[in-house]
């Protein structure tokens, strides 16, 4: 088996103390500027709560940096910046969505950073502990729901008027991975966004052998998978054009976003 973390330089370990707690009070700095200049909105003190950090639970479903809280606040408000700017390059005005879904919320990472914009606010996870640690901190801003392995989720259809789903179509396995697209599409509006990411072969696959590689997407139609098949444990890694083919059915494929090391950003327009 490879893991994905091996490559991971030292100032990203939990252990990069100084570099953390710098990148924390940048990123929030960052998104505070950007809901008072766009929204004309302030930060909620839940975004940077550490009573409310998962700490060292986090390892259960994530990388280990995110045990230290500095990296927990500083990475969710970093990728919250990247939500927020591709709905507005989509001419979606954040503050004008009426429900949000966090699908795989995992600690609430990044739903928690939605408060100031006044969604209401929803999200979901198959995995309990997560659940019962969002329901505890999160609880009385967010509704919070325990799914199972397979669908359906708990909601009307056309209930959202966007649902992300971060770091989680990326563990679910490709044979899964339609159904849970099609639950996805029936529960957003028609000519609603979706965002889900997937993992970037540069960032995230660096220490996988080429010809494995190679091999995996030849025979497997752009798909490449490892692990041992848990939710945390299982990655999936798709071509651009194997994205395209799984979304494609219910969705416009309106873009696949690259950012600096993270992952990539599917953005979906519900047909
Ligand atoms: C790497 S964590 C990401 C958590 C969170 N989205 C974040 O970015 O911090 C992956 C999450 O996806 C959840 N997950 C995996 N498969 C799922 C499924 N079928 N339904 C709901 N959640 C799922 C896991 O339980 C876990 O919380």
């Amino acid at each position: 088996m490879t893991s994905t973390q091996a490559s991971v330089p030292a100032f990203m370990t939990p252990d990069a103390v100084d570099h953390w707690r710098a990148e924390r009070a940048y990123w929030l700095d960052r998104l505070g500027d950007h809901y008072r200049a766009e929204y004309g909105r302030d930060l909620d003190p839940l975004q940077s709560d550490d009573g409310t950090a998962p700490g060292a639970a986090a390892g259960s479903i994530q990388h280990s940096a995110k045990t230290n809280p500095d990296a927990f606040f500083a990475t969710g408000a970093r990728a919250m910046l990247f939500y927020l700017r591709e709905l507005e390059d989509h001419g979606v005005n954040p503050t004008a969505l009426g429900a949000v879904l966090d699908f795989g919320m995992g600690f609430g990472r990044l739903t928690r950073h939605w408060l100031p914009l006044g969604p209401e606010l929803f999200g979901s996870d198959v995995t309990t502990d997560a659940v019962d640690f969002c329901t505890r901190h999160l609880g009385h801003r967010v509704r919070v729901n325990l799914n199972g392995f397979d669908p359906d989720l708990p909601y009307d259809d056309g209930r959202f008027d966007f649902v992300f789903a971060n770091s989680v179509f990326t563990h679910i396995q490709t044979k899964d991975a339609p159904g849970w697209a099609e639950e996805l599409a029936r529960i957003l509006r028609p000519g609603s966004m979706a965002i889900i990411t997937a993992l970037d072969e540069n960032v995230q696959l660096v220490d996988v052998p080429e010809r494995e590689r190679e091999r995996s997407l030849r025979e497997s139609n752009g798909v490449y998978e490892w692990g041992n098949e848990t939710v945390a444990q299982n990655y999936r890694y798709a071509t651009d054009a194997a994205e395209r083919r799984l979304w494609s059915p219910w969705f416009e494929v309106l873009e696949i976003r690259c950012h600096f090391k993270e992952q990539r950003h599917v953005i979906l327009r519900r047909r």
